[in-house]
């Protein structure tokens, strides 16, 4: 088997890496990748928006399966395109895609079959916007309509903060938007749910939390996430049941309505309220860093499920799991998620000799004559399973601190939820 995977973050190498295991592998390819999947794969260097040039890629190599990573050239329609030209690929066409791409699509998906989410309403002005906003209680939630990784979204404590957030949405500062999302604010806590799906059945794929946050005890600016741990500790059976009755099934029904289904990954973004749960919002994709945390933990062959959901055979596949506990810490870069130096030397690295239960993911860097340069906001994910979280941290603290990079920082906190 060839396989291209598509993407350059931590997901990818952790997808990369977890290819690189089955014995139908011949050929791996990463478009464009990072540093560390250079070591396994071939990185291919092929814009991800000039789609021809990368059917041409993969027509030329004989690529037998072809996986997406990320979220944008899935809205942008690349599984649809591939597909026109007998391509095998994993990830949802166009429309399903909206679901990401969309907040406005999910969210009226959500009020014609009943999905529990915050109440809201959709203004494509400033003066509609900010007239609503005058009679609203706070805190209050704004959020732009497009994809805008994570930034986009504004909790706002007062009228003065709410005005600000109207203002830089409308003027731009994530792209062009027509449209804004204005919800109510829902309390809880968060939780990523994830499934597998090959258009007709659906299988679970793990749950995690993430900490979204740049500074400790989730404080301070949001980011694509600073660390996760899977399994979630909100999860249990009867939760489960509501998530996939309440919320996933509807969705996939929504979908068959519309004369499509969905082939993929799903990440449901999720408020947990008494044991209640909430879609805050729904992402296409494996989450990162939930994908770093999660598929260590994988004892089937990706590649047969990857397979089977493009052949929609899902049904006959039993997906195992090792029963343990998985907790990653990302690496960024000074700076970040504000402006931070690019091309910085990681020194260190031939350093870090890690056991069987560890992993390193690259994200965010690029080789050079054999040196490792951080050319990304998060650069690194350090991974460790074990029967408890507790150890599962200290392995992961005890490798960041012999990298010892002074380029970046990390949070000190990652599963404290979960860690005394
Ligand atoms: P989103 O991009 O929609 O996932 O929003 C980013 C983050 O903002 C979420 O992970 C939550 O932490 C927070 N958030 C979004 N919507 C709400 C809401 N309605 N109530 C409370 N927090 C929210
Ligand atoms: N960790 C959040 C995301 O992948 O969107």
């Amino acid at each position: 088997m060839k396989i291209c995977v598509i993407g350059s973050g931590g997901r990818e190498h952790a997808i990369c890496k977890t290819l690189y295991k089955s014995k139908d592998l011949k050929e791996l390819y990463c478009c464009p990748g990072n540093a560390g999947t250079n070591k396994i794969a071939k990185n291919v260097d092929i814009k991800l928006e000039n789609f021809e040039e990368l059917k041409n890629f993969i027509i030329q190599k004989k690529i037998d399966l072809v996986v997406v990573g990320p979220e944008k050239p899935l809205v942008e329609g690349l599984v649809d395109y591939l597909e026109k030209f007998k391509i095998k690929t994993f990830g949802p066409n166009k429309i399903a895609s909206q679901l990401e791409g969309s907040k406005i699509f999910t969210k009226e998906i959500c009020k014609k079959y009943n999905i529990p989410t915050a109440n809201f309403g959709i203004f494509n002005n400033k003066d509609n916007a900010i007239d609503f906003l005058k009679n609203s209680n706070f805190p209050i939630v704004i959020k732009a309509d497009n994809i805008a990784s994570g930034k986009g979204v504004y909790i706002s404590q007062n009228l003065i903060e709410a005005k600000i957030a109207v203002n830089e949405i409308f003027n731009g500062k994530f792209g062009q938007t027509k449209n804004i999302l204005i919800e109510e604010f829902l309390e809880g806590e968060e939780m990523s749910y994830f499934i597998i799906s090959d258009g007709i059945t659906i299988k679970k794929f793990g749950t995690a939390q993430d900490h979204k946050r740049v500074g400790e005890g989730d404080k301070g600016k949001n980011t694509g996430g600073m660390g996760a741990y899977s399994p979630s500790k909100l999860i249990n059976d009867e939760l489960e049941k509501k998530i996939l009755y309440k919320i996933i099934n509807p969705t996939l029904k929504a979908l068959e309505d519309l004369k499509t289904n969905y082939k993929g990954f799903l990440y449901a973004g999720l408020m947990i309220y008494k044991n209640n749960p909430y879609l805050i919002e729904y992402n296409v994709r494996m989450g990162d860093p939930e994908c770093q945390t999660i598929l260590p933990k994988l004892k089937t062959d990706l590649n047969q499920i990857f397979l089977a959901c493009c052949s929609e055979s899902l049904a006959k596949i039993n997906i195992e799991w090792k029963d343990q506990k998985s907790l990653c810490v990302v690496l960024c870069s000074n700076g970040y998620p504000e402006s931070y130096e690019k091309d910085v030397e990681i020194l260190g690295l031939d350093k870090i000799k890690l056991n069987e239960n560890d992993e390193l993911f690259h994200a965010g860097t690029n080789e050079k004559n054999g040196k490792i340069y951080a050319t990304g906001g998060r650069v690194l994910n350090f991974v460790s399973l074990s029967k408890n979280f507790k150890e599962s941290k200290k392995n992961v603290y005890k490798n960041l601190k012999k990298l010892n990079w002074s380029g970046g920082f990390y949070r000190k906190d990652i599963g404290f939820k979960v860690v005394e």
